[in-house]
Formats: structure tokens, sequence, C-alpha cells
């Protein structure tokens, strides 16, 4: 009977798309997850969680190491809990996404192509959230990821996955700032957060600061030193266009509050993919490996015939409607968050789109609408977050059967394999998958799954 805090010999069998390897314990082959671990590695782990249908391992001491084992490149990989996939090289990683993928596909389709890999595997990432926090003595700012299950922050000095320049800003909030930073355990203190986003293709930089104060006593107490701030911060570094401050004195895990704040400089930056050309607002959702993104749009464009109606359901600031926009004959966008559907406006406007509509509010609702108003869409391309669109939430069922076709474009293989099975039960064949590496050294697939109607 194995108990917690064991500690066990095992041999590593393969690697999950949650990232951990799996080995088998006993006779029962009772299934163990072990993070940090590659294919066929004899490892020495203790048991730190036992449920009825599987238990977790942490590694003791790598007895046989995998030959594609590596040294990660990275200085801190040991103590910040952001991209765990860097002790094999990237050839290995993909080689290993695309066994996660038909092994998880296998039985829903023979057509699994293979994963396009991300054009670059340093500084790729373009948006960046920090945790800020403070020592509790010399008040010493920390700026960093939260480290594995945890949530202390490893203060992350370097980071090789974005691009330098966000190094160095943060480098300069952290010796510069000085108006306090949030405490999780008394709730106090202002700085909870910073959010970069910057264009792969101009270098120019959002920047907001989400604090720990409600809007109406940030501008009666504070906002004159943040506008000294700001304008420190700008004459220092010229990419940086725009400065804001979001409102989250909420204690939930939730990174912004619902208001943003402009306290200096532009509104949006541009970004280009192709010849297609993109405002982001500072909160808005953009693709965060821009290069790569380009291979995924690419997938989601050969699967539109020309002249067609599309749906972009979780358009975002139109990325794919606009790059897709053609071979549309209309183009309807459907997006909850406001500041990116404004950016849309703007967006569908300087890519010269004629025919379009932009409709903001939540993505279910919306399909309830169509489906009263008798529409029907060639194309439904459906871009949701990790949890997918299920049919509590997301209202698969309903758009489902207003589409001739269906693109699901997904960052969670488990929510797109539990979608695609609902799909295939209701009425669509599937036609491919394919998987695009947006995330080089971490464990994320994003893929794309076509469907036609029977
Ligand atoms: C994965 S992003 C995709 C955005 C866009 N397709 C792109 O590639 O840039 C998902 C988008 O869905 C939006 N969203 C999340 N939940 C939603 C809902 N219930 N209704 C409408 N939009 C939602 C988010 O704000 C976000 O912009």
């Amino acid at each position: 009977m194995i108990k917690l805090n064991d500690e066990i010999i095992v041999t590593t069998e393969k690697l999950t798309s949650s990232g951990e390897a799996i080995a088998r314990l006993g006779e029962e082959k009772l299934v163990v997850f072990i993070k940090n671990a590659l294919c066929n590695e004899k490892l020495k782990i203790k048991i730190i969680h036992i449920n009825k249908r599987f238990l977790k391992g942490e590694i003791i001491e790598i007895i046989e190491p995998s030959k594609y084992r590596i040294k990660p490149f990275c200085n801190i990989y040991n103590a910040c809990g952001s991209c765990n996939f860097q002790m094999c090289g990237y050839d290995y990683q993909i080689e290993q996404k695309n066994i996660i993928l038909n092994e998880l596909f296998k039985d829903i389709t023979n057509n699994i192509k293979p994963i396009i890999k991300s054009p670059k595997t340093a500084n790729w990432r373009h948006k960046v959230q920090f945790p800020v926090r403070e020592t509790k003595v010399s008040k010493r700012v920390i700026i960093g990821y939260f480290k594995e299950n945890s949530h202390d922050i490893t203060d992350v000095k370097f980071c090789p996955l974005q691009p330098k320049i966000i190094n160095e800003i943060t480098e300069f909030i952290r010796k510069n700032y000085i108006y306090g930073c949030y405490n999780e355990k008394n709730k106090k203190g202002l700085l909870k957060n910073i959010l970069f986003r910057i264009s792969n293709s101009t270098n120019d930089i959002l920047l907001t600061f989400v604090l720990n104060i409600k809007e109406e006593d940030f501008k009666s107490k504070i906002n004159n030193n943040f506008t000294g701030f700001s304008d420190k911060l700008k004459s220092e570094f010229k990419n940086i266009k725009g400065i804001f401050v979001n409102f989250n004195n909420e204690n939930t895990n939730k990174i912004l509050g619902d208001v943003t704040l402009k306290i200096s400089g532009e509104d949006f930056i541009e970004e280009s993919l192709k010849d297609k050309k993109y405002k982001i607002g500072s909160t808005s959702f953009f693709q965060v490996n821009p290069e790569s993104a380009v291979n995924l749009f690419d997938i989601v464009k050969e699967n539109i015939k020309e002249n067609s109606t599309i749906l972009d359901a979780y358009g975002g600031v139109g990325a794919i409607g606009i790059y897709v926009s053609d071979k549309a004959k209309l183009i309807t966008l459907v997006e909850e968050n406001k500041n990116a559907t404004l950016c849309a406006k703007e967006n569908f406007k300087i890519n010269n789109v004629k025919s379009y509509e932009i409709l903001t509010g939540d993505a279910k609702e919306q399909f309830l609408k169509f489906k009263n108003e008798n529409k029907r869409f060639d194309y439904v391309i459906l871009d949701p977050p990790r949890s997918g669109c299920d049919l509590k939430s997301g209202g698969l069922d309903i758009i489902s059967s207003l589409a001739r076709n269906i693109i699901y474009v997904s960052c969670n293989p488990m929510t797109l394999k539990r979608d695609s099975e609902y799909l295939l039960e209701n009425g669509f064949n599937i036609k491919s998958i394919s998987g695009v590496d947006l995330f080089p050294h971490t464990f994320h697939i994003e893929c794309v799954a076509v469907f036609e109607r029977k």
C-alpha cells in the first residue's frame, strides 16, 4: 500500500498535455504523474498526492536521465515556475508535443498534421504580466513570476523568452518605484501587477500598473505621483508609448479590475501580421507570439473558401477575422471585452474591410440571438479561452447548429477534444487537426481543428 511521502523508484513512460510524465506503479499499474520529468527516465520520487484514480510524485533524484535531458538555458529555471519544458532541446519538445497531440486525437481523426515550429524560440513573448511585491523589512521591490504552486515571487531580473527591453524597464521600476507594493497577507499596499504589451513589428510598448485602490481614491490621493513616475519612465524608455493604471482592489485571482485609466501617451500600439495591421489596447487580448501566430492564421485562412460569411467568435481585436477578410463576403465579430471591440472597429477600418459587424457581449448570448434571427454562417471561427466553448457557458450546441463549417482554434487540447467529440456526435466531420508552437519551452500546445457539416 503506497502512502504519502513514500520514496519509490520508477521509470517514466510518456508525457501528457499537462506537462507531467506518467509512470506506473505495482501490479495494479497505478498512474503517477511527475513534474519536470522526461520519457524513459529512472527516477527516485516522493509521493506528494494520492487520490482514488492517480498519484503525484516529486523528483528526489534522477537516477538515469533521458538522453534528451539538457541543462536549462535559464539561470533561474529551478526557482521560476514559468517555462518548464527547458530541460530538453527544442526539437525534442516538438517531437513530444506531436506525440501528445497524436495520442489525444488519434481516435477521432487520422489527419493530424505535424506541429509547425515557432520562428523564434527566444524573445517571443510579447505580452508579459508580472506580480509585484516587496520584501518585509527593507521594502525592496520584487517583480517576477510566482514559484510553482505558491504565491512567493521569484525576482525575474532576466527572462530570455521576452524582448530584452522588458527586462530593462522592469529593472528600472524595481529600482525607482517608491509608492508601495501589495501584501497578500494583509491585503494592503498599492502595486499588485505590471503588464507589458510590446509590438513585434515596431517594438512600441504599452505599460499598465494594476493597483489595489479604488479609482476615486487614486484620483484624489496619488494621481500626481504616478504621473511623475510615468514621465520618468517615458523619458528613460522611448519605446513606451502609453502608460495606464488599472484598479483592482478585489481579493481574487483575477489580475485585472474592470476599469483602466490612461495616465500618459497613446491608447494603442500597432502590430503587423503580413499585410494586415492591428491596433492593440493595453488590456485586450493579442497572440503573445506574433510571428508564430502568422502560421496559425494561415491554416485558418487556407481552410476558408472565397466569398464566405464568417463569424469570428471570441474575436478579440479582430486578429483572425481581419487576417482572413480577403475571403469574406461578411465578417461578424463577437467579443465581450469592450476595449478589444473598440480596437477591432479601428482595425477593420485601417485594413479596408468593407463588410463587417462587431457585436460586444457574451458569446453564448449572442449565439442565441443569431438563432432567433435564423442566421447561418458559412464558417464559424471559434477561438475561446482555455476552458473551451462548452455547452453550458460557451453555447457550442447553439452555434454549431448555425454553422456549415467550424474552424476551432484552441490553446487547450483537452477542451478541444471534449468539444470535438460533441461536434462529431452532432452533425460534423473532422477534416484535420494542425498544431502550431506558439509557446516554445513551455508545455502549451496551440491547435486548429477543421470541421465540416456531414
Ligand atoms: C483566446 S482569445 C482569442 C482572441 C482572438 N481570436 C485573437 O486571436 O486575437 C479569446 C477571446 O475571447 C474573449 N472572451 C472570453 N470569454 C468570452 C465570452 N464569454 N464571450 C465573448 N468573448 C469572450 C476574450 O476577451 C478574448 O479576447
